[in-house]
């Protein structure tokens, strides 16, 4: 199916972790082009401003709040989107959170928040509305992984680990339902200008929100990859050739590693 080819208007596109950074630009953006967007996090607050926001200026958006934790919600806000608009055509994968901290002096219930979040709810959600998608031979998932997955290193080897599934999830999934319709991508930003500092390191918002790429360049390359159904994208464009170097280098990176703590800083609050 040829990607111009796509009438957008009022697709249903579903964006998770939507309360904050990339998710709420991807779901602004969304909007911007004529989907009914519904949004969904824990943090309803913003969730339902994010809504009126979207409704203001003309587009159509629902908030659905819910812990992604929990299968039960994962599946009931499946089941109150499709009750509201219908089957949906776009779900964006895209809540997170990292959490720097040695696995030894992680708590268990941060890991398995962390394994919940970026392994069960994606892989879930993915299956929970990909027979639909299947069935009308038409249908985008878009996943947020991290550069993070293509260069595993101290101290957020589970994170790093995590989004490795999700690039390899990806890939595998894209292959095995591109020929039905369904285009499956997987995009891989370095660091971003987010909440995500706050909470992964400990740093102040004022930093966090200072760092890295802007949410809007990740939201475009969100828009862009289901027009033009790219595989993958890196941001920036090139952070792909960390994942060779990760392979060709390993002892480099083995040995280098101290030099990203510092780059993270101090303030890390482990
Ligand atoms: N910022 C970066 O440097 C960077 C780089 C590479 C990849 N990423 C990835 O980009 C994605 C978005 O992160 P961001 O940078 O936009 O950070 P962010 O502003 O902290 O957003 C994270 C989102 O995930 C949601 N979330 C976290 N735990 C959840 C849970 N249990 N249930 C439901 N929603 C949950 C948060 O909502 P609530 O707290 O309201 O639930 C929030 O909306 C993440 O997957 C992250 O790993 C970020």
């Amino acid at each position: 199916m040829g990607a111009s080819a796509v009438d957008w208007q009022a697709k249903v596109a579903l964006v998770t972790g939507a309360s904050s950074g990339i998710g709420c630009a991807t779901a602004r953006l969304l909007a911007r082009q004529g989907l009914n967007v519904a949004v969904t996090a824990r943090r309803e607050g913003r969730l339902y401003d994010l809504v009126r926001e979207i409704t203001r200026s003309g587009g159509t958006a629902l908030a659905f709040p819910g812990d992604l934790r929990d299968p039960a919600i994962r599946e009931h806000i499946i089941f109150q989107v499709r009750e509201a608009w219908g089957p949906i055509d776009v779900l964006v994968n895209n809540a997170g959170f990292g959490w720097a901290e040695p696995l030894a002096a992680m708590s268990w219930e941060t890991a398995s928040a962390m394994l919940d979040i970026h392994v069960y709810a994606v892989v879930h959600l993915t299956h929970l509305v990909l027979p639909e998608m299947l069935a009308a031979r038409q249908g985008w998932i878009i996943n947020m992984a991290s550069i993070a997955g293509d260069i595993p290193a101290p101290p957020l080897s589970l994170y790093c680990a995590t989004k490795s599934m999700i690039q390899a999830f990806s890939e595998g999934l894209y292959r095995e339902v591109r020929r039905e319709g369904v285009h499956v991508g997987v995009i891989n930003p370095g660091p971003v200008a987010t909440e995500f500092g706050v909470i992964a390191y400990g740093w102040q918002e004022s930093k966090a929100l200072h760092h890295g790429a802007s949410v809007d360049r990740v939201a475009t390359a969100v828009w862009r990859m289901m027009v033009h159904r790219k595989k993958n994208i890196y941001i920036p464009w090139y952070l792909r050739f960390v994942r060779p170097f990760n392979v060709l280098c390993a002892r480099l990176v083995d040995w280098g590693h101290p030099l990203f703590l510092k780059t993270i800083g101090r303030e890390m609050h482990r």
